[in-house]
């Protein structure tokens, strides 16, 4: 059979690792796929730029709409990244019946919906494994090895910048941007940064995650989103005195008001797993009603774990060039015309519990007063600790743990304990999540 002729859209870090993936592997991948693969154009920004990668049987171009327009080309690789000129060139090699494989999850979380139903129509696959959790399989996981399972929740670190400066932070104590500009020079971080800090990057590939795993239409704008810049150093030690990490989760769980989406900063117990995934590597934990709880450990990003993905989304659709496009695995998991219509929950319906830190003047009735509002808002009080400050002699930080509560009573309990007279500053909040087995 004559090889499948692909092109790839971007040659940088991604790009020139699965050119690397599918050279080196050509025999063993041609062996699954059933076919030789090979690799025809590929367009760059930079003609002259030295590659990662060997390029002497690609013919590289400037002008990537020259890939999607080539008649030779059966499958597009999108590895540019960026959500407007990915569109474009997305929708257009669909449109000229070409299959897509991506890593763009901003892409998909936002035009995903509007990207498939063309895809149907036309009757090629986009697949997407690399956008998620980078090399960790974890879209085929949720979407074909739990098919049986109705999913509860999902949770994951799915951001490998903010978790190696999480990590960093608690195990070397070190500033915030010089561990941030490492990442970036390991080539982890995002073009812009802040999508890895501020949650944003997280929130796109969690918005992915829920809609394969509840059979949702993709939701990015309905994510609440949170990051990591403002916890500090004093917060790592206060959670780990009392037995916890701070791990940046995003978090998909089905209730029955409604799905939870969100992405913040979380207490998680030490002993769990997941709180001990470290550096910049990612892990997904996914609890199915049949098979309970199951964990997914891997390399979220840099160029071959990514590669790995996209190299394997390659093979999936070379094996189905052939077949009926109406008996593929559906796009999100479940029969486009089955999906969801389950509403995301806001943030302030969400039920969890609380790490609280604030800033008080050590003086008789402060805690007196900070508990009364905390139990005429029924919220109850796990946890407390009280520490005097190095730099002042009449104030001292309180750190408080709470059960469960809604958080829009916390919103306002957090108001109240901000305006008494005996608070400096804000009080810093994080969410804390158990993530046993029974959620509780
Ligand atoms: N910036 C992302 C991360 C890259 O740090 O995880 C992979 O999506």
């Amino acid at each position: 059979m004559k090889p499948v002729r692909i092109g790839i859209l971007g040659l940088g870090t991604v790009g020139s690792g699965t050119v690397n993936v599918l050279s080196r592997n050509a025999k063993e991948i041609a062996r699954r796929a059933g076919r030789e693969i090979k690799v025809v154009q590929a367009s760059a920004r930079d003609l002259k730029k030295e590659r990662a990668c060997p390029t002497k049987d690609i013919k590289i171009t400037q002008d990537p709409f020259a890939i999607v327009d080539n008649p030779e080309i059966e499958v597009v690789i999108e590895l540019i990244g960026g959500v407007d000129l990915a569109k474009e060139l997305v929708l257009k090699a669909i449109a000229n019946g070409k299959h897509v494989v991506t890593a763009n999850k901003a892409l998909i979380a936002i035009h995903g919906n509007e990207i498939f139903q063309a895809a149907q129509n036309k009757g090629v696959m986009v697949a997407f494994e690399a956008a998620v959790a980078g090399g960790i399989p974890i879209i085929k996981a949720i979407r074909e090895g739990l098919a049986g399972n109705s999913i509860e929740w999902l949770a994951g670190i799915i951001n490998g910048t903010g978790n190696y400066i999480l990590t960093e932070m608690r195990d070397a104590g070190r500033d915030f941007a010089d561990v941030l500009a490492e990442a970036q020079k390991l080539g982890y971080a995002e073009a812009d940064p802040t999508f890895d800090v501020e949650g944003v990057d997280a929130a796109h590939k969690l918005t992915i995650l829920a809609a394969i795993a509840f059979g949702i239409p993709l939701q990015f704008d309905r994510a609440y989103i949170e990051g990591i810049s403002k916890i500090t150093e004093s917060d790592v030690e206060y959670a780990q005195a009392f037995g916890y990490r701070i791990k940046h989760l995003g978090i998909a769980r089905r209730t029955e008001q409604g799905v939870e989406l969100r992405v913040h900063p979380t207490l998680v117990p030490e002993r769990r797993l997941i709180a001990n995934v470290d550096g910049v590597m990612n892990a997904v934990l996914v609890k199915g009603d049949a098979v309970g709880p199951t964990l997914y450990y891997g390399a979220g990003a840099g160029a071959e774990p990514t590669a790995s993905a996209v190299v394997a989304d390659i093979v999936d659709v070379v094996r189905t060039l052939t077949t009926d496009p109406n008996n593929r695995v559906p796009h999100l998991a479940f029969q486009p015309d089955a999906l969801s219509d389950l509403p995301i929950l806001k943030m302030e319906d969400v039920k969890t519990s609380y790490y609280l830190r604030m800033q008080v003047i050590d003086k008789p009735g402060v805690m007196a007063d900070v508990t009364r509002i905390l139990g005429a808002r029924k919220i109850s009080i796990e946890a407390m600790l009280q520490k005097e400050s190095e730099v002042s002699d009449d104030s001292a930080s309180v750190i408080i743990l709470t059960h469960r509560v809604i958080e829009k009573n916390m919103n306002a309990a957090i108001t109240e304990i901000e305006a008494l007279a005996t608070i400096q500053g804000e009080v810093t909040r994080i969410r804390i999540e158990q993530l046993n087995k029974e959620w509780d």
